[in-house]
């Protein structure tokens, strides 16, 4: 069960889908009950492409009509929430360890649709740490390059990722300019994703507010 904040912004996020059309969903608790939401309000969808296989065993037990993402060559809408998203649009994501797939399917979508609770909406990212999905061997080295701009990454226990990889959270990064970070990380070898979306942006956030409303906010072109 999600909160009512999360309810009321994926009841919002819903009516932004287009008949027949294939869209792109992402993982967690918050895409879990979108995904209840969109088969009980029995939305025409054309179907879906999802970035984890606890979303793709739920969406199969509603009887929904799956595409691979190689099949696939744009989708119109991706939905999926977010740790963490500043005013920019920039994300944190990968608590659900989906980080890799998440960006490949919101990378092919027209319009990236981030839903959240007010709680994940900051001035400056950064208290949530950045997971990153990394090749096993090079734990120890990505480690080092790590501490190496003073910050401290810790192995994730008992979480293997669906690409068989191993998912690092790091703490006390400075994310002053999350765009540098996040190419600083990507460049180091064995990195596979790191959970900043800083390149693949939010285009429009949808937060479900304590007071019971919901604002939408459009990405500033
Ligand atoms: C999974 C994610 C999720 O979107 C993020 O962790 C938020 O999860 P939830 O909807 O459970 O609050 O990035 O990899």
């Amino acid at each position: 069960m999600v909160n009512k904040l999360k309810d009321i912004a994926v009841k919002t996020a819903i009516k932004y889908i287009k008949d027949n059309s294939i869209i792109g969903i992402g993982s967690g608790t918050t895409i879990s009950h979108f995904i209840d939401i969109l088969f009980a309000k029995k939305k025409n969808i054309k179907g879906l492409v999802s970035a984890s296989k606890i979303s793709t065993n739920k969406l199969k037990k509603y009887n929904f009509n799956i595409y691979k993402v190689n099949k696939i060559e744009k989708i119109g809408i991706y939905f999926d929430s977010a740790d963490e998203i500043n005013y920019k649009m920039q994300m944190i994501k990968g608590g659900g360890a989906a980080l890799t797939n998440e960006k490949i399917i919101s990378s092919i979508a027209d319009i990236f649709i981030c839903i959240i609770d007010e709680s994940k909406y900051v001035k400056n990212l950064g208290l949530h740490p950045v997971p990153i999905e990394i090749i096993p061997l090079a734990k120890k080295f990505i480690i080092k390059k790590l501490l190496y701009i003073g910050a401290i990454a810790k192995p994730r226990i008992n979480t293997i990722t669906e690409h068989g990889n191993i998912i690092l959270d790091v703490y006390k990064l400075n994310l002053y300019n999350p765009i540098k970070i996040e190419k600083y990380i990507n460049n180091i070898p064995g990195v596979i994703t790191v959970g900043l979306f800083t390149q693949r942006c939010a285009d429009i956030v949808i937060i479900g507010k304590s007071n019971n409303t919901v604002s939408v906010i459009h990405k500033k072109s």
